[in-house]
């Protein structure tokens, strides 16, 4: 095991009936509280109308910003960003899924400089994060992890860029898991979220510089929790066992538990934000398409040894197969729970994408150079992978 900081401060109500901690916790940053949120799902889940009396209860004054986009967009940011200068907020408050939180996130960064706060995700400026308001949210999808780590990623419809920046400045105090906030997500969504979930352990589990076999177990644990209570979810969207148990995997996915020291980059989730970044399209649907496609990628003989601990460990193939049949099983496995059991579309051609883009959008995945992940992947790679997944 490399050597590590683990050091997660986010401060976690997790179950029913915890909002009641909401004002108490707002005021130890001050009273004047910019709530921001989506669409309007959560004035739909009546969510809206608890947290505004709980704000009104705790004597703070509250300011909002709704509208934020799936996929959030740096306009949104620049706006939060704005209000913030001019209303002297103290405290943010993210009510929604991993693009409120995210915005957030940068929204509170941006409150503090007097520079466009794209600066902070521009990858040719990378404006340095040294300080932002303090972040409070109430998660309503499982999924991105934004709850427990120090990261958000960030659109710009103008450049065509979608972007990741992770900062510890960027990390919530505190956040409120409240599996019943999640009943209402659609079944879809709910896929998506588990989708996501599992490629965020995957991106870590495949790996072959080091052997760490409890966080392997814990992973295995986590991805078979995913396969377990994700279609549950979907089926009995009030189940509150199988919402409970994605939220808190969603949050433990990514909040730096499972790395344990491992330094190797994300494959998928760059070849990803290209996706999204262009298409517009839901970040854990991208996911589900490219993850087989670049497992079968990475497949040989000097991989096998982890996709047979993936297959029997968390699919319970027979160990005693051949390997590489062991191995090829695995992703079958793994493409019936995506495209089967989650139902979610299988080829880039069915959300309509085609191959016009892929060249630009694989120099960009592998930032013009290569991509250091459990295979290094070149320009080239990533577009053959765009390929299979047609
Ligand atoms: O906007 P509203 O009306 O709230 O509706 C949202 C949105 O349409 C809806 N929704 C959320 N909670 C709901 C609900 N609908 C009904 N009931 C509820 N309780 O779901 C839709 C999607 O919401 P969104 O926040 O976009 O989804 P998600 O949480 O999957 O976030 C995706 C974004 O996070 C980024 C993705 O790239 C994408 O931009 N990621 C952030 C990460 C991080 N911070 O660490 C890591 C991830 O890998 C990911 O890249
Ligand atoms: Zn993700």
């Amino acid at each position: 095991m490399n050597g590590f900081i683990y050091d997660i401060p986010v401060k976690v109500y997790f179950g029913r009936d915890q909002l009641g901690h909401l004002g108490e916790e707002l005021r130890k940053y001050g009273s004047r509280v910019l709530m921001t949120y989506g669409g309007g799902s959560i004035k739909r889940i009546g969510l809206y109308d608890k947290v505004v009396a709980e704000i009104n209860k705790a004597g703070l004054q509250l300011f909002e910003l709704g509208g934020i986009e799936p996929n959030p967009r740096i306009d949104s940011v620049r706006k939060g960003a704005q209000m913030c200068k001019e209303n002297r907020i103290d405290v943010l408050l993210a009510v929604g899924g991993g693009s409120t939180i995210d915005a957030t996130k940068f929204i509170a960064a941006g409150a503090c400089v007097d520079f466009d706060p794209w600066d902070f995700i521009d990858l040719k400026k990378r404006a340095p994060i040294e300080k932002a308001l303090p972040i409070v949210d109430i998660l309503t999808l499982s999924a991105t992890g934004s709850e427990m780590d120090s990261g958000g990623v960030i659109s710009n419809p103008e450049t065509g860029d979608k972007i990741g920046r992770l900062s510890s400045k960027l990390l919530p105090k505190v956040s409120f898991l409240d599996p019943t906030n999640t009943y209402s997500v659609s079944p879809y969504q709910t896929a998506c979220g588990a989708a996501d979930m599992f490629s965020h352990i995957i991106e870590v589990y495949f790996n072959m510089e080091q052997d760490l076999y409890m966080l392997d177990c814990f992973m295995e644990g986590m991805m078979k929790t995913i396969i377990r209570f994700a279609p549950i979810a979907m089926r009995e969207p009030d189940n509150y066992e199988a919402r409970a148990n994605l939220m808190w995997t969603s949050s433990w996915a990514i909040n730096g538990f499972i790395d344990g020291g491992r330094q190797l980059a994300w494959s998928c989730h760059p070849m990803e934000h290209e996706l999204s970044a262009i298409y517009d399209i839901t970040h854990g649907l991208g996911l589900a398409i490219l993850t087989p496609r670049w497992l079968e990628y990475c497949l040989d003989e000097t991989t096998v040894s982890k996709y047979v601990q993936f297959g029997v460990n968390v699919f319970g193939i027979n160990a005693t197969l051949p390997p590489m049949e062991i191995a090829h099983k695995a992703i079958e496995c793994m493409s019936h729970f995506l495209f089967d059991t989650l139902g979610l579309k299988s080829t880039l051609t069915e959300v309509g994408i085609d191959e016009s883009h892929f060249e630009h959008m694989a120099r960009k995945a592998v930032g013009g150079g290569t991509l250091h992940g459990f295979k290094p992947l070149q320009q080239q790679d990533v577009v053959n992978i765009y390929k299979m997944c047609e």
